[in-house]
């Protein structure tokens, strides 16, 4: 079954009753939505499915709340709901229980379904009770496909169809652009603050891509690793070995010239890693090092990039996330973005529509790119080939 193309439309939907996962844990704040990014680019699926389709029950979950079976207020799908019926001008009504999904109404939003106990281990008795009333499941949460969950994976075997969205097919798509016969030099970026959450990726990097630039506190842990004086910059101790063995992998790029904060009076300045001293922190990629990096994007023919390279929500360690966000924008060659905070940088100064593709999803992307498959993905693919 093939999975990037016209999924959703070869099911007959007609009379049909389908149960939706979408990935709407977006940023909110007071609720109030910040950015709601991956809820219009799930649209084209549920206007799809309310023309075709008998009735439409969307799942979403929302941060991580205790999975204690009542409604913690502070993760309730309420603003989300409420942005969905505006964004499609129609009421969406929400279920406090799965009992209340068997209504009659044509859409319905099931709350947070982190507050639903099962979910996070697998349950199969959850999953049961979530295909009950329904004909088929479409997939169409891509950030969330990486987990193993009773809304993402159990559930597939609790339905008697199943497939995916328009949304996952187009981010299937795109990351195979990255992943099979990429058009080379192939450039990769990754920054952010833990090697832990990124080691495996990286390691399945090196031998694909033609050069891996990294930032970020990332890029400290392997600094400090070789040898160099980090001062009080962020790093992660037990990846000390991990880290010097990339750093022997000559694929791999480090900003040489860094911005430091001086925590002794609050100044900021640039630097050569070599000269940092011991009360000052590393927080952004320098001049020099974005020069280097601007011949590497510049040469790239694909290039795709994760993490901030710097501590970016900090307007005077912005500047190399940016610069690099502008640099990918000039390239001419075939981009993608992927991680809540790197499209954040491309939001911040207007250059969404620079970038070929912006993946909505941060850990599923990364470990799409590591394992070239996700679970969830994988037995959608397994239940129509049988
Ligand atoms: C994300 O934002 O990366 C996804 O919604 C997954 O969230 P989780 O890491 O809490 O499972």
């Amino acid at each position: 079954m093939d999975l990037t193309n016209s999924n959703l439309p070869s099911f007959d939907l007609t009379g049909k009753r389908v149960l939706l996962r979408v990935d709407f844990n977006i940023p909110i704040r007071d609720d109030e939505i910040l950015n709601d990014e991956r809820m219009v680019r799930a649209l084209p699926t549920i206007e799809y499915l309310l023309e075709h389709a008998k009735s439409l029950r969307i799942i979403t979950h929302r941060g991580r709340p205790q999975e204690s079976g009542k409604i913690q207020p502070e993760f309730s799908v309420k603003p989300i709901a409420k942005r969905l019926s505006q964004l499609l001008d129609i009421a969406i009504p929400i279920a406090n229980s799965l009992e209340d999904l068997d209504q009659a109404a044509k859409i319905i939003m099931l709350e947070n379904i982190r507050f639903f106990n099962g979910e996070k281990n697998n349950s199969e008795e959850l999953a049961k009770q979530l295909g009950k009333s329904s004909d088929i499941y479409i997939m169409d949460a891509f950030g969330t496909a990486h987990r193993k969950q009773a809304s993402t994976f159990a559930v597939i075997d609790s339905v008697p169809e199943a497939g995916v969205g328009f949304l996952v097919e187009d981010e299937l798509k795109a990351l195979k652009k990255i992943l099979v016969n990429p058009e080379k030099p192939l450039i990769g970026i990754i920054g952010g603050s833990k090697i832990s959450t990124k080691i495996n990726v990286i390691d399945s990097l090196t031998s694909h891509v033609d050069k891996l630039i990294i930032g970020g506190a990332l890029a400290n842990t392997c600094y400090l690793a070789m040898g160099k004086n980090i001062g009080k910059s962020l790093f992660e101790e037990e990846y000390l070995d991990v880290a010097k063995k990339l750093t022997e992998n000559n694929k791999i790029v480090l900003p040489e010239n860094v911005v430091v904060l001086d925590t002794s009076n609050d100044s900021v300045l640039e630097k050569h890693i070599d000269s940092v001293e011991n009360h000052e922190a590393i927080c952004d990629v320098g001049r020099k090092s974005l020069e280097y990096f601007q011949k590497h994007i510049a040469s790239a023919k694909t290039v795709f990039w994760n993490g901030p390279l710097g501590k970016f929500e900090d307007a005077r360690f912005s500047e190399g996330t940016s610069e690099v966000a502008r640099l990918m924008s000039q390239s001419n060659a075939y981009s993608i973005i992927g991680g809540g905070e790197t499209i954040t940088s491309f939001a911040n100064i207007n250059l969404m529509n620079s970038v070929n593709y912006a993946s909505t999803a941060g850990g599923a992307f990364l470990e799409y790119i590591e394992n070239k498959s996700l679970p969830c993905i994988d037995k959608i693919i397994k239940k129509n080939d049988g």
